[in-house]
């Protein structure tokens, strides 16, 4: 059993725009080593296209070792069309799901938060999104991402078939159920519960499960269940209706997205994807930005870091106890977009364009 070592962060920027918000990341952790005297101690390695580039292989064992015994994890992004067409277990995107997986990362927190300086950001009507404060809690480890039989076979008449499984069982949902539960209670103290119960067992058994352990241990909380294809239309028509959506792992790969937008800023949504504690009160956890690799605007310096800034604010808050840094950090990026800077992805009229470097900079001044 690998332990885990505190205050032991891991870099793995990838690809794309990842190395250069992952970079504005470092300075800031360094600056809390320097300012705040913290002992943050930091690594950094390949994970992703990079690493196929160099190794073969989208992560190496020894990195994956070097994560299973971090305390932190901080992605960057994989993946870019470089890679479209390598063979599935090479492709960059097993790397992430590898680590989800194997450092059985089950509860992947997405907030979809509308900045109150990017209102009008948003392709909804500013009164639809003014205010906006959802988190999306996603199961990470299970359903069809993972479930087994799965793969292409050929069958008669020349044809082929592909296979994929989507199962859940009651501990699953349970425990990733647990979780929206209890950030429900430090929020708005609601719940929505998203499947397809009316077309899918395992739905149906999210539904029950998810049901019970409200009546049991969360009576407080108010629970809802919605379908998901209805859920996507209510996070469109009314989204300030919901608080936590709790939802399995393909409903929330879409629905999270779909959140996102209501934003109108994919450069500023962080993520945390976390394990259970252990005994020792011990957690694993990586922590990433919600956008890709965007190789389209990668090495130009134009990307927005907000989301990796932000979700090393989550790293602060949910792995290493540190919630006034949390803070601080946060109401440094508010404070820098109220100073009307902004990078390409989020401009506006009358606000002034900075690069990645230069909005990382302003950050950490920020924090001073
Ligand atoms: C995400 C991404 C990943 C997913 C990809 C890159 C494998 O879309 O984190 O939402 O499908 O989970
Ligand atoms: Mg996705």
């Amino acid at each position: 059993m690998i332990k885990v070592k505190k205050r032991k962060i891991l870099l793995l920027p990838g690809d794309g725009i990842g190395p250069e918000v992952i970079q504005e990341v470092k300075k800031v952790i360094q600056w809390f080593n320097s300012n705040k005297s913290l002992d943050f101690e930091i690594d950094q390695d390949l994970a992703g296209g990079c690493s196929f580039d160099k190794h073969g292989a989208p992560i190496t064992d020894e990195v994956f070792y070097k994560a299973l015994e971090c305390e932190v994890v901080m992605l960057g992004a994989v993946g870019g069309p470089k890679w479209d067409n390598l063979d599935f277990s090479k492709k960059p995107e097993r790397a992430l799901l590898k680590l989800r997986k194997e450092l059985k990362l089950f509860a992947n927190l997405r907030p979809a938060i509308c900045f109150e300086q990017l209102v009008d950001a948003s392709t909804l009507k500013p009164e639809i999104v003014s205010g906006l404060d959802i988190m999306i809690v996603r199961e990470l480890t299970g359903g069809i991402y993972f479930g087994e039989p799965r793969g292409i076979k050929p069958i008669e008449n020349g044809e082929r078939k592909g296979v994929n499984t989507h199962t859940y069982t009651t501990s699953e949902i349970v425990r990733v159920a647990k979780v929206a539960f209890d950030l429900a209670k430090k929020r708005s103290n609601k719940v929505t519960s998203c499947e397809k119960s009316n077309v899918m067992e395992a739905g149906q058994l999210w539904r029950e499960e998810v049901q019970e352990l409200h009546d049991k241990e969360y009576k407080e909380v108010e629970l809802s269940h919605m379908l998901a294809d209805n859920c996507a239309m209510q996070l469109l028509k009314n989204p300030k209706q919901f608080d936590v959506i709790v939802t399995d792992n393909l409903f929330g790969d879409m629905l999270s997205d779909q959140a996102s937008m209501l934003t109108g800023s994919l450069g500023l949504l962080p993520s945390a994807s976390l394990g259970a504690k252990n005994k020792d009160g011990e957690m694993r956890a990586m922590y990433e930005p919600i956008h890709g690799s965007a190789p389209d605007i990668a090495g130009q310096g134009v990307a927005n870091p907000i989301a990796s800034i932000l979700s090393f604010a989550m790293a602060l808050r949910y792995s290493l106890d540190l919630d006034n840094e949390a803070d601080t950090l946060e109401k440094a990026v508010q404070d820098v977009l109220n100073d009307g800077l902004r990078t390409k992805d989020i401009i506006s009229e009358g606000m002034k364009e900075v690069s990645t470097s230069v909005m990382g900079d302003a950050i950490i001044s920020k924090l001073q």
